[in-house]
Parts: C-alpha cells; sequence; structure tokens
C-alpha cells in the first residue's frame, strides 16, 4: 500500500519544484549570483554549500523574492516566481529562516509560532488584529498546532517564555518552528547551526534530517560543516564567485578536482 502511494504521488509531478534558470544577480558591480541554473525534486534534502561570499544566500533571497535577478528566471512548481512578493512566496509554500536570527524578541516562543500560522488564514492579519470570530474560532486550533511544533522542534516547556530569553540553540529552532507553521513545500535553512557547539549541530542537523523526512517537503540547506552536509543531503550544489561549480552526490562532490580548488583557496 505504502508503496503504491508512493508511485502516484511522484507520477503526478515530472517538473522540478524549484528551478534557477540561468539565474544572475549583481549588486552594482559586485556578482553575487552568475549564471545559476539548478533543479531541485519534491522531498528530497539537498545541500548548498561554498566559500564565504560565494553567493549562498543571495539564492535564498532570490527564490524568496527578497531580490529580483539581473536576469534568468526562478520556477516554482512550474511557474516564474521571478518578482513576486516575498508574502506572496511564503504563502505559496516557500519557508525559509535567516543567516541572522529573526525572531519577534518581545513575543512569547508560542506567539512566535502562532503568528506565522496566520499568513495561511483567509482573514490573514486583519481578522487576527481585530479578534473576528473567524479568528477566535481559528485561535485554538493555530495554538494547538504551534504547541505540535514546539513539541517537534523540543520547545513545548519554553512555549510561555519570551523569545529573547532563549539560549542561542534554541532561538535557531524556534525560527525553523516558525518556518515550519507556514506548512512549506520548500524549506530553505541558511546555515541553522551557525553558533552552535558540536553536539548541538549534529542533534539539530539530525532533527532537520528527520523533519525532512517525516513532513516529505524537500529542503535546502546552506550549511559550513562539510561533513554533516556529506552525511545527511542527498544531493549537493557548490557554489564559487556566485557561480554553480559542481552538483551531485557527497562522493562525487568530495573529489570533484573544482571544488577542492575552491575550498583549498580559500583556507590559509
Ligand atoms: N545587499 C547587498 N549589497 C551589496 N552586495 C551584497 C549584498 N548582499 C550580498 N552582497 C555581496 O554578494 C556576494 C554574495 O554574498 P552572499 O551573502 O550571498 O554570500 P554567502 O555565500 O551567503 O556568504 P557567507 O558564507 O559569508 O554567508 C558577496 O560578495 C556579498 O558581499
Ligand atoms: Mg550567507
Amino acid at each position: 500500500m505504502a508503496q503504491m502511494t508512493s508511485t502516484i504521488t511522484t507520477t503526478t509531478s515530472n517538473q522540478p519544484l524549484l528551478k534557477l534558470d540561468n539565474m544572475s544577480l549583481y549588486f552594482g558591480g559586485v556578482r553575487a549570483n552568475h549564471q545559476v541554473t539548478f533543479s531541485m525534486g519534491e522531498g528530497l534534502l539537498y545541500g548548498l554549500i561554498g566559500p564565504n561570499g560565494a553567493g549562498k544566500s543571495t539564492i535564498f533571497n532570490v527564490i524568496t523574492g527578497l531580490y529580483t535577478p539581473t536576469s534568468g528566471d526562478v520556477f516554482f512548481q512550474g511557474e516564474s516566481i521571478k518578482g513576486r512578493p516575498s508574502y506572496e512566496l511564503a504563502k505559496r509554500g516557500i519557508g525559509r529562516t535567516f543567516q541572522n536570527i529573526r525572531l519577534f524578541k518581545e513575543l512569547t516562543v508560542l506567539e512566535n509560532v502562532m503568528t506565522s500560522f496566520f499568513h495561511q488564514t483567509p482573514g490573514g492579519y486583519g481578522s487576527a488584529l481585530f479578534r473576528t470570530d473567524f479568528y477566535s474560532a481559528n485561535e485554538k486550533i493555530v495554538r494547538e498546532k504551534s504547541l505540535e511544533l514546539l513539541e517537534l522542534m523540543g520547545l513545548i516547556d519554553n512555549a510561555e517564555e519570551k523569545a529573547q530569553s532563549l539560549p542561542y540553540g534554541k532561538q535557531r529552532k524556534l525560527e525553523m518552528a516558525r518556518a515550519l507553521g507556514l506548512n512549506p513545500t520548500l524549506l530553505l535553512l541558511d546555515e541553522p547551526a551557525a553558533g552552535l557547539n558540536p553536539s548541538e549541530t549534529k542533534e539539530l542537523t539530525n532533527l532537520i534530517a528527520k523533519i525532512q523526512k517525516t513532513k516529505k517537503i524537500s529542503v535546502l540547506l546552506i550549511e559550513h560543516d562539510m561533513k554533516l552536509v556529506m552525511e545527511i543531503c542527498e544531493k549537493i550544489f557548490v557554489l564559487d564567485y556566485g557561480t554553480l561549480i559542481a552538483e551531485g552526490g557527497a562522493a562525487e562532490i568530495q573529489s570533484n578536482p573544482r571544488v577542492i580548488e575552491a575550498y583549498l583557496g580559500v583556507e590559509d
């Protein structure tokens, strides 16, 4: 039975979930991304790596509508999303976290997750602000779903604390819970383990792999720890000076001369 279900799911979508097509982004004379082309399928965990300044975060900013490509295009579920606003893309299923944590610091942990759900409700922020009947009826469901996410991320005991009082590692997890509150099809994680110690990093990375599998979403993970990326990602994209220099499985990437050169070139 399980096999049948998975066959049905995969045959309904031959088109990639996400496709960057010859996408370039320049900040004046600075080349952040240059003619990047790659595709992602549904329900897989991908890694995005490259030296500092290679253009990784810029790719996330393009996919989430913060930047419009200078040239080329971006397709999500077969449709061009170039120039679409961030809130629309979030609603369509593209969730993300930021390299520098962005939370509502004065709100509680639970409230932080609850706010992300209102993107999905027909009344949106408006009904939340004016506390319409619709909002009241839904608040209970949103609260329950938010608590489920906090449980999943190991934050349930912190639900009533202010976000700013959480230790750094838990703030990172809360950001991820918020991104999951959007019920994304595609989740972009920008260095979620930055600032964590090795054991916290390992724990968070395993959690990412678990969430990706159980929720059957696609994840694109930017992570500096190569060993972890190699361990958990099914496919890896490598950027250098804004250009995609390699893509493939861990073994292929590790033995790729251009990748070795890119990394050796920055390590003094
Ligand atoms: N808003 C901006 N204005 C001007 N230049 C920018 C801007 N954002 C990024 N850049 C430049 O674009 C290039 C790519 O930056 P990006 O942040 O995407 O790299 P990254 O691979 O995420 O690096 P890191 O590993 O350090 O996070 C860099 O040269 C950076 O200085
Ligand atoms: Mg970055």
